[in-house]
């Protein structure tokens, strides 16, 4: 079977730059990606490209050259089912924030939605692809959605599971060339192998077909989690082990590079920071862990809730590292954030450490001063207020947000980096530190800067496991 007509739900992190990425490598499929959220839908269509919703390096090349071609963004939902061969689920799957499973399933109603939007507008064979991350065995809800509550025709669907392991920041050079591509399916039956291949297809016009995997929905499905509970495991690994260098003067960079040699532990994943963030990591581990607990497996679950447990611990002890430098109160006191954003080359903020260490902060009466090259005020607000902890007028009142670095800075007791931005390392920090209060005080959360440098310039620097000799 040749597919000829994509649609894809959900116009996000994940479906605006796979969809783009596969129109541009498939001139001869028309891709057509529907979000119910108008105002996405219209920076995707937006004329400047430096508007697309989604900021990846790259990124608008790929929309500029296959956009109006056969890459359509759109609003019209049931119109791109109706049209489509091959759907995309690729809509949000975010930690549930009520009744059973609270704070740690994935809330599936989205995808619910999703499949039974599908189940009424069809009239024709699909193939169903879930693109989000979701937990094993929702194939088979999805599955069971679609036979029961079709619109009376005579249609059939075919579930496949094919997880996207692009990273935010490098999506576009993940995309063009993957490690793997996975594609799960109904490997017992005739049709549940027509539809893998007719999925493996589209991606061979570029992947070469010993890079695409094909299992069953479960192992797909699974596969992905664990992924990102591996790779986050690394990361609390190397947080943990960065707590124990401060302590006893060794430097977690030269640990890691170290270790980082042995071929059999590699050398990626082993930065320590002040934390991973991410739509991804914490979620992934979560569902895991609530997997294993449903089925009562719970020494695998606390195993895994450990990788969590240390991740907070590492933002945490950020936050409190800065107030108990700084006499023990930034009661009043200016503390300039350099970065917002989960990671270098993304506007995405989904649990971010900064949002955290700032709430810690706002906590401790401090005046949080915000600056990131890619981050909305909006966004900022937004992402305190969702923690609740107090009210928005009083998170106004606690952060301010600069449109420039330097003006971020002025006067400040502080300078915390949160986001690795390639930027920072250019700024002038002798200007920086003139403007500050005395001591000046920095606090590398990601190992950015060279310290040496900017000890000698005057500040007192703070690096994440690097321990004084
Ligand atoms: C992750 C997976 O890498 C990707 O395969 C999956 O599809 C989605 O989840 P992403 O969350 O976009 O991707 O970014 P990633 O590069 O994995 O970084 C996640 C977090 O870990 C970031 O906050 C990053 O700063 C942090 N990190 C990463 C570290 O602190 N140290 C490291 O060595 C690597
Ligand atoms: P991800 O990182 O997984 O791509 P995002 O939150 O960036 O997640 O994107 C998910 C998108 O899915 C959002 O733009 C949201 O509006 C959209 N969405 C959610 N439910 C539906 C639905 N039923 N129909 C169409 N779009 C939806």
């Amino acid at each position: 079977m040749e597919v000829k007509n994509i649609c894809c739900i959900g116009a996000g992190y994940v479906g605006g730059p796979t969809m783009a990425v596969i129109a541009q490598k498939c001139p001869h499929i028309n891709v057509t990606v529907v979000d119910i959220n108008e105002k996405r839908i219209a920076a995707w269509n937006d004329k400047d490209l430096s508007k697309l919703p989604v900021y990846e390096p790259g990124l608008d090349k790929v929309v500029e050259e296959a956009r109006g071609r056969n890459l359509f963004f759109s609003t019209a939902v049931d119109e791109a089912i109706d049209k489509a061969d091959m759907i995309f689920i690729s809509v949000n799957t975010p930690t549930k924030t009520y009744g059973k499973g609270k704070g740690m399933a994935a809330d599936l109603k989205y995808i619910e939605l999703c499949a039974r939007q599908i189940a009424r507008v069809s009239k024709s064979d699909k193939i169903v692809v879930e693109k989000s991350t979701l937990p094993v065995r929702t194939a088979s809800a999805i599955k069971s959605i679609l036979d029961n509550t079709g619109n009376g025709s005579d249609v059939k669907f075919q579930i496949l599971s094919n997880p996207e392991f692009l990273a935010e920041g490098t999506a576009v050079e993940d995309l063009l060339a993957p490690d793997r591509v996975l594609v799960g399916g109904d490997t017992s039956t005739e049709e549940g192998k027509e539809a893998m291949e007719a999925l493996v297809s589209v991606y061979a016009n570029w992947v070469s077909r010993d890079h695409i995997l094909t299992t069953n929905v479960w192992s797909s499905e699974l596969s992905k989690l664990t992924a990102n509970a591996f790779l986050a495991q690394r990361v609390s690994s190397i947080n943990a082990l960065s707590e124990l260098c401060e302590k006893t003067g060794a430097d977690v960079n030269e640990v890691a590079r170290a270790i980082g040699m042995d071929s059999r532990i590699g050398p990626k994943f082993l930065k320590s920071s002040v934390g991973f963030g991410g739509s991804c990591f914490q979620k992934d581990i979560l569902n895991l862990v609530y997997i294993a607990k449903t089925y009562g497996l719970n020494e695998v679950a606390d195993y895994w809730e450990q990788v969590i447990t240390m991740n907070d611990h590492q933002k945490r002890r950020f936050a409190h590292n800065i107030i108990s430098t700084l006499f023990n109160t930034v009661s009043g006191k200016k503390i300039a954030f350099l970065g917002w954003a989960f990671k270098k080359d993304t506007n995405d903020t989904r649990e971010s450490a900064a949002i955290y260490v700032a709430d810690e902060l706002l906590s401790e009466q401090s005046n949080v001063a915000v600056y990131d090259p890619k981050v909305s005020e909006e966004q900022i607000y937004a992402d305190v207020d969702y923690l609740n902890t107090r009210s928005s007028e009083e998170n106004r009142e606690g952060i301010t947000v600069y449109e420039d670095a330097y003006e971020a800075c002025k006067d400040a007791h502080a300078i915390a980096i949160l986001t690795e931005w390639d930027e920072f390392k250019t700024y002038d920090w002798k200007k920086l530190y003139d403007q500050m209060q005395k001591p000046a005080f920095l606090f590398d959360g990601r190992g950015l800067l060279n310290i040496e440098e900017l000890e000698e310039i005057g500040f007192v620097c703070y690096k994440i496991g690097s321990g004084k000799e």
